[in-house]
Order: C-alpha cells, then structure tokens, then sequence
C-alpha cells in the first residue's frame, strides 16, 4: 500500500519507490544516494559505469569493477543508512562478474534485465545480497519463477515489472508495444502479480511487486498501487532533479521535449528502445553508419562490424550532454516534464508529502 513502508526480507523502504537504474551514466551515486536517503531504493546502473575512468577504453571490465566499488561507496554516503544496489542487464559481457562484484562490495540488491537472469541465483548463493529480475510478459515472470524455483529451490526477493512506456531498451516487441494500452497492460499485471502470489504461498515468502514504466504522477502512482503493487519503480521523472549524475544539458533535453520528439528506435542489437529525436537520430534513420571509434566489448550479442552505430558511444556522448551526438534514452511520458525538480519534490509529488 501507498503509504506504507515496504519490507524486502531484512531491508526497510520507508517508501515504496524504486529509482530505475540508468545506464549510461545517468543513474550513478548521486542520484542513487539521494532516492535512498529519502526513504526509496537508489539505483546505480553498471552499465559502463566506468566510461570517465582513464583506462576505459583499455580495459573497460577493469575501469567498469573499480568504479562500481567508488560508486557503491559514495551512494552509501549519501544515503543515511537507506537503500542502494546496482542494475545490472544480462545482455552485458562480462555480467557475471558484474554481479559477484556487486554482492562482494555489499550492494543491497541487484535488479537484472535486457534478458532473463536465469543464473543470478548461483552466482549470488552465499551473499546476503538481495535479487530481482525484470519483467515485462507473464510468460518471462512464470519461465524465471519456474527455473529459479526448479533450479535453485528459491524465488525473486523482489519483482519489477516495466511496462510498455519505459524508457531504454524495451522488454517488448513493436507489434506488443502497438497492441498495449493502459487497460490491457494492466490485465497484464494482474497476471503477473497472481503468478508471484501463487510463488510467494509455495515457499512462504514475500515477493515484492515493483511496478514502472510511465509513472511520471500522483494519479499514475496510485493507479500502479490500485493494480495491487507493493512499489513504484521510476526513472524518467528522476532525470529532471538536480541530483541526477546526467549533464545539464541532457537534463534539458527532458524539459524541451514535446510528445512528437519521443520516439521508439531499434537499438544496434535489434532490441526495441526509446529515446528523443535529435539530429543524430536522424542521420541513423536516413541510413547513415556511424563506426565505433573503439569497441569496448559492452553486449554480448553486438556485431561491431555490422551495427549502424555503437551503444556505447552514443550514450557517453548523452551522459556528457553532447546532446546532438548522442542515443536520447527517455520514457514515453518524459514530455510532461516541464520542472527541473529534486528528489525529494519528486518523490512527495508521487507518493504525497511525508509527514
Ligand atoms: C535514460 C534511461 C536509461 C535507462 N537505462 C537502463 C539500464 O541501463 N538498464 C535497465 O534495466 N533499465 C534501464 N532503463 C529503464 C528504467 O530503469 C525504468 O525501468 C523505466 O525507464 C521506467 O519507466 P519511466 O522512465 O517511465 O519511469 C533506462 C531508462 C531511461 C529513461
């Protein structure tokens, strides 16, 4: 319930809200750090997480780890003892490592998507590190339900759901996104929540239901809660507070951009994604190839020779905030931000002050 804090085994949110880890670059300490100390869960996103490190484009696995532990421990700082943990996707070389690296820094959890985590629970097994894969279908919560249960006699700690106006890449297919409206997707949730309850009542444990994807105000937060969530997950709506790690300018890009601007793209490993339209979209859609200046090796399934443009490059320009060489990651509801807020106003404009 809305109002009530949110027990994840022996973690306490006194808010039931969840920061969206974004990568690259986006969501790091300081914005992590801030959700947490108001009560929320701040995620850090390991995607390239090291991209301002000196040897990145050397060794980006050992620049990316070295970062991890900085961040971690600055968010830890700023979070007054609350929640942090990492977003870690499944598409990326090198994940395994990723993970036990977080789980050894003492991260509170790790949410894991672009993919179905199906071996986070091995690598994880002797911390005391909480775990949760992302969602978007019934079909993938009942598979990993399924196969973490069989597998490794044990269930999700947590459970997010992102649904079809999330920003970055997108757990649908176009003809899925096409199909899903509010009322559908939520008849989509309802299917998902009663799979985790029926889980939850095999092994006599809680799993918490995390619900995202357009959820930029009061009334789209209580219609999350209505749907029978325990807690929101946000991330768009964070981009525009003065503590988010993105560079102004692409802060700007959020409060700028009317509905036209906010399109769906084919990432260069052929998954859907979202972003907002800007010269270098353009040159993409007319054919244009821009090669990689260096490949650091980032998705498993990438093809440098191949791709129209690299993942990598185009989101460090973002978190930059070389706006009109960058790849735009945005929600479907980011035109409605007009404010550069804080996380604070955010989270009582969606939640309700607290008292
Ligand atoms: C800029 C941006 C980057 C994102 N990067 C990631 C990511 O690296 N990994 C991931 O699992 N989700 C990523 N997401 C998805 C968010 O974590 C979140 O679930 C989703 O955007 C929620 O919808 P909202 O943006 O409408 O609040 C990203 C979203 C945005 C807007």
């Amino acid at each position: 319930m809305k109002g009530m804090p949110v027990k994840i085994g022996d973690l306490t949110l006194q808010r039931p809200i969840f920061q969206g880890g974004m990568g690259i670059g986006i969501s790091l300490s300081r914005l992590a750090g801030a959700v947490a100390a108001e009560g929320g869960a701040g995620t850090i996103s390991a995607a390239q997480i090291g991209f301002l490190e000196k040897d990145f484009d050397e060794n980006p696995l050992k620049a990316n780890l070295r970062a991890m532990g900085r961040e971690l421990q600055k968010a830890r700082e700023l979070a007054k003892g609350g929640v942090v943990g990492f977003n870690i996707m499944v598409a990326m070389n090198h994940y395994e490592e990723y993970v036990r690296e977080a789980a050894e820094l003492g991260a509170d959890f790790i949410v894991s998507g672009a993919g179905l985590p199906v071996e986070l629970p091995a690598l994880v097994r002797t911390f005391p590190i909480k775990i949760a894969p992302i969602v978007s279908m019934e079909k993938s919560a009942r598979v990993i339900l399924q196969y973490w249960s069989k597998k490794f006699d044990r269930i999700p700690d947590f459970l997010v759901i992102e649904g079809p106006k999330a920003g970055g890449h997108l757990g649908f297919t176009k003809e899925q996104l096409e199909h899903f409206d509010p009322d559908t997707y939520g008849d989509e949730v309802g299917r998902i929540i009663r799979r985790v309850r029926e889980y939850e009542e095999r092994f006599g444990q809680k799993i918490a239901v995390v619900l995202g994807g357009g959820i930029s105000d009061r009334e789209q937060a209580d219609g999350a809660f209505r749907l029978g969530t325990d807690a929101i997950q946000v991330a768009s709506r964070f981009v525009a507070t003065r503590e988010c790690d993105a560079d102004e300018a692409y802060k700007q890009t959020y409060l700028d951009a009317g509905k036209e601007d906010i399109v769906l793209v084919k990432s260069p490993v052929g998954m859907p994604g979202r972003a907002i339209r800007n010269g270098f979209l353009e040159r993409v859609q007319k054919g244009e190839r821009i090669p990689p200046k260096k490949c650091r090796g980032c998705l498993r399934r990438c093809k440098p020779a191949e791709i129209p443009y690299c993942i990598t490059e185009a989101l460090i320009h973002a978190a930059k905030g070389e706006v009109e060489d960058a790849l735009l990651f945005c929600g479907a509801d980011t035109w409605k931000i007009t404010e550069l807020g804080t996380v604070k106003s955010v989270m009582d404009e969606l939640l309700g002050p607290t008292v």
